[in-house]
This record gives C-alpha cells, structure tokens and sequence, in this order.
C-alpha cells in the first residue's frame, strides 16, 4: 500500500496495485472465462474510459436507475441527514459521487460533516471527484481509497457517527452468495451508531428495465465492449470486436438482466498473460455482468439474514429504485 497526500486535506490510499492482488484477479479472470457460461469479470468495465461511458450512461434518457435515485436521495436527503447525524460519509463504488453531492449538502447543512471517505476500484475518477469535494467542501477532509469493497472494507476509518452508502444498485452486479458475504462484511464494519445506506434497482416491467441496458444511442453496448477492449491491452488478448454481438437481456427466474455478448462464429480468442485460449461456440454466451433487480421481501430478508436491520425505506413517485437505511 502507498499513501500520498495530494492536497492538505486530500488523502487517498491506494491497496490494489501490488503484484499479489494483480496475480489474483487474472486468477479470478482464469476461472471465470473458463465458467458456464463464460464471463469476462466486470471489473474488466471500469478503466478509465469505462468510467465516462458509465457517466455517459447514467445520462441516458432509457437509464432510469440514476434518475430515480436522484429523486429520492432530493426528497430525503434532509431527513438521511437528520436520522444518521452523519460524521463521516463512505461511499462504496463511489464512481463520480454526483448524486452523493445531496446527500454530503444536507449532512454538511445539518452541522454533523466531517469527513468524505469515496471507495472505488477506478483510480482517476476516485482521484477527480475526491479533489472536487475538497473544494466543494472547504471545512470537512476527505480520504480517498482506490479499493476494491469486496476485500477492502477494514480500510474504512474508525470513527463515530459513520454512514456507509452503497448507492446506484451496484449491490446488484454482484452474484447472491458474493452480495451475502459483502452485506455480512459490512455488517460487521458497523459500529453502534452506523448505518447502511444501500440504493437497489426494484423488479418492474422487464421492457422498462431491458430498455436501460439497450439504449437507442447504443452507449451501453460501447461501455460494455470496452471491456473487451481492456481485456486486449492489459491480458494480451486478440479479441476482435466484430466477432461478438452485444446481447443485454431479461432473465426472468433470476430476475437480473444478463450483460454481455454472443459468439457470432466459432473461433478462439488467446490471452498471452494468462496462458490460455478460450474456444468459443458459434452463438456461445460471454457474460460481463449482471444486474439483479430487488423486491421489497427479499432485500429485507437477505440484509436480516446478514444481520442488518432496515430502519427506513423509501421509494421514488414511481416505486422504480428504493433507497434504504439499516442498522447492524
Ligand atoms: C454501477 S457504477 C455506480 C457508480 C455510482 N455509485 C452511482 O451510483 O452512479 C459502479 C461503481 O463501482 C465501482 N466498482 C465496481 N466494482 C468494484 C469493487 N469491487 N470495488 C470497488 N469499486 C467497484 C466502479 O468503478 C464504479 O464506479
């Protein structure tokens, strides 16, 4: 780990770039490629430019998820601010922290803001968004940590008062027994006085949600092709982008939308670091992600089960996204 103070009141803290975490994850990337159905991990989306696309996404007309949790966290952000006395702010999967932005107002309009602490794997927007909040912010600190929270959480501070916000429904890219262990490592993490914030995606019509990840300006399928992309710089891969066709779709049993691309022929694909080639069917499945859509019982039950206690729940006009708060 190396800890480099950018600014006097910025620091970020940097846990994923030795050689033994690298080792792991193209393990991890081994594994998964090599899984019914294949998958590309999703950590593969978020380099640099996956970043902006993801952004670019969440400006997206058919992109409700953003919208509707802005809506809420703008209706009751006031009351968050109130329920919590919030001292120190943790963001989960931070990205651009552009919605957090209402959140952080009424915790520092409340008088109990002291501390910022974003937490995300993409270094150069955690970096970005830290150093516009120092700004924004000129009395509270604000510790970054280019992290990854599935492994990461003991880096979080101690201190009183914490609030631990796990926003855009980014719960729901992680498979049921990962979300599980997670909710647990976060129960855990919290001390008496904490709380959860945790934003989750709601099942509705599937033509709205399929919609979201099929967009008429086609930004999804460049965000999700980009990881291809990364996978070719970083694992000496030769995919070739013409051979795959982008297939975003409805999973009805898992009630996910399943992300990633059909085979349009046979053919191998080589990736020189990790040693091996993969065979591809013609028609064959390679997932990049998932995106698990939530209902009111089993979010309830999966947070219980973990040991957290829902205290709050709130639901925009539509009753798209909720956003909840918990206790430990
Ligand atoms: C779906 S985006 C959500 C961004 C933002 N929280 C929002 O609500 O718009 C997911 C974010 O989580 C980050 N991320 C994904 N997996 C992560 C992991 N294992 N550890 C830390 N950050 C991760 C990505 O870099 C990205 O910024």
């Amino acid at each position: 780990m190396t800890d480099s103070t950018t600014q006097p009141r910025i620091t970020i803290g940097v846990l994923v770039e030795d050689a033994d975490r690298r080792a792991e994850f193209y393990e991890a990337t081994f594994w998964s490629l090599r899984a019914t159905p294949r998958e590309l991990l999703a950590s593969w989306l978020y380099d640099e430019r996956g970043s902006i696309l993801f952004d670019e996404i969440t400006r997206l007309p058919e992109y409700y998820p953003t919208n509707a949790e802005r809506e809420i966290l703008a209706a009751r952000a006031g009351e968050i601010a109130e329920l919590t006395k919030g001292r120190t702010l943790v963001e989960l999967g931070a990205g651009t922290s552009e919605k957090t932005l209402l959140l952080l107002d009424a915790l520092a309009a409340a008088g109990t803001l002291e501390r910022f602490v974003p937490l995300d794997v993409s270094d150069d927007i955690l970096r970005l968004s830290a150093e516009a909040i120092a700004e924004r912010y000129p009395t509270i600190s604000v510790h970054g940590i280019v992290g990854d929270f599935e492994r990461d959480l003991a880096a979080i501070p101690p201190g009183e008062s914490r609030v631990i916000a796990f926003l855009g429904s980014t719960i729901g890219n992680l498979y049921p027994e990962r979300r599980a262990t997670l909710l647990q490592a976060i129960a855990s993490a919290l001390a008496p006085g904490d709380f959860f914030l945790l934003g989750i995606d709601l099942v509705k019509d599937p033509a709205v949600i399929a919609r979201a990840y099929n967009d008429s300006a086609g930004v999804t399928e460049q965000f999700v092709r980009n990881a291809l992309t990364a996978a070719n710089r970083d694992l000496g891969a030769d995919f070739v982008q013409e051979r795959f066709v982008f297939d975003a779709f409805w999973d009805p049993e898992r009630e996910w939308m399943d992300i990633g691309f059909n085979a349009v022929e046979a053919h191998t694909v080589h990736f020189a670091e990790l040693e091996v080639d993969i065979e591809l069917r013609e028609g064959e499945r390679l997932r990049v992600e998932v995106s698990s859509k939530f209902r009111r019982e089993g979010i309830e039950a999966e947070l219980a089960a973990a040991g957290l206690r829902v205290t709050s729940w709130w639901t925009d006009e539509a009753a798209r996204f909720a956003l909840l708060l918990a206790t430990g």
